[in-house]
Parts: C-alpha cells; structure tokens; sequence
C-alpha cells in the first residue's frame, strides 16, 4: 500500500470512530428521552423516537463493522449525551444533534469516494438517508416544517 493509500485509510478509520461516538450518543439521547418527553403533544413524536434509537443501533453495527473491515479499532466511547428536563429543549437537542451527523456523514462520504472505498460510501448514503429522515421527524414535532 503507498502512503497516501495508508493515510486515506487512516484518516477514514478516525472519521468513522467520530460518527460511531456520535452513533451512541444519539442512542443515549433517544433513549432516555423517547421515555421522559411530557405532554399529550408529544406522544406521537415519543413513539418514534424509540424508532430512532433502534436504527441508531443498526447504524452503530454498521459503522463498526466497516471500521473493523479497515483494518481499525471500533471506539469505545461515546460522545457526550445531551440533556433537559424540558420536552421541547430535548427535541432541539436530537435536531442539533443529526444536523452534526449528517454534516459529518456527508463528509464521510466524499473521503470514501476520493479514497475508491465505494462499498463504504454506499453504506454510508443508507444511513444518511435515515438520519434525513430522523430530521424530518424533530422538524414536524418542532414545527419547523
Ligand atoms: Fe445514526
Ligand atoms: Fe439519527
């Protein structure tokens, strides 16, 4: 492998244990909030977060999985959950959160496809379009949309 192959590699495998970090914190957050949202209006939204924190796992396995198969070491750590006692704040918490995320994936991508990783990227489009649809979700709950 040349040096610039190993760097690509390199740089990748770093990337990736960033969005695996994000990967739990988002399960945390989804977890702990999906069970403490209060309010007959946030019902609905409460349901589907449980749904989130299930395809944050699913993105979890995945990304670990392809930093395994480069060759790297999935991390062990987690990005610091956020929190709040209010239902509302805790909903902006989950929306800054996957803006970061997609921003990062997005990222993510151009590196895999610059560094000829395609079955990386294609993995990576999968989960950014779940992550899109999450969005979407806190947006309506929000209002926003
Ligand atoms: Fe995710
Ligand atoms: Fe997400």
């Amino acid at each position: 492998m040349s040096n610039k192959n190993a760097t690509d590699k390199q740089g990748i495998i770093d990337g990736l244990n960033e969005d695996l970090a994000r990967e739990y914190q988002a399960i945390i957050q989804y977890v702990v909030f999906s069970s403490s949202l209060k309010g007959a209006e946030y019902g609905d939204i409460a349901e589907e977060l449980k749904l989130h924190a299930s395809e944050e796992l699913e993105h979890a396995l995945e990304v670990a999985k392809q930093i395994d198969y480069l060759g790297g070491d999935p991390t062990v750590k987690s990005k610091e959950a956020g929190y709040s006692q209010d239902s509302k704040t805790m909903l902006e918490i989950d929306l800054k959160s996957e803006q970061e995320t997609i921003r990062n994936y997005r990222d993510r991508i151009r590196q895999a496809e610059s560094a000829g990783e395609y079955a990386l990227s294609e993995k990576l489009r999968g989960i950014i379009a779940q992550e899109q649809d999450h969005e979407i979700d806190l947006k309506d709950a929000l209002g926003l949309r």
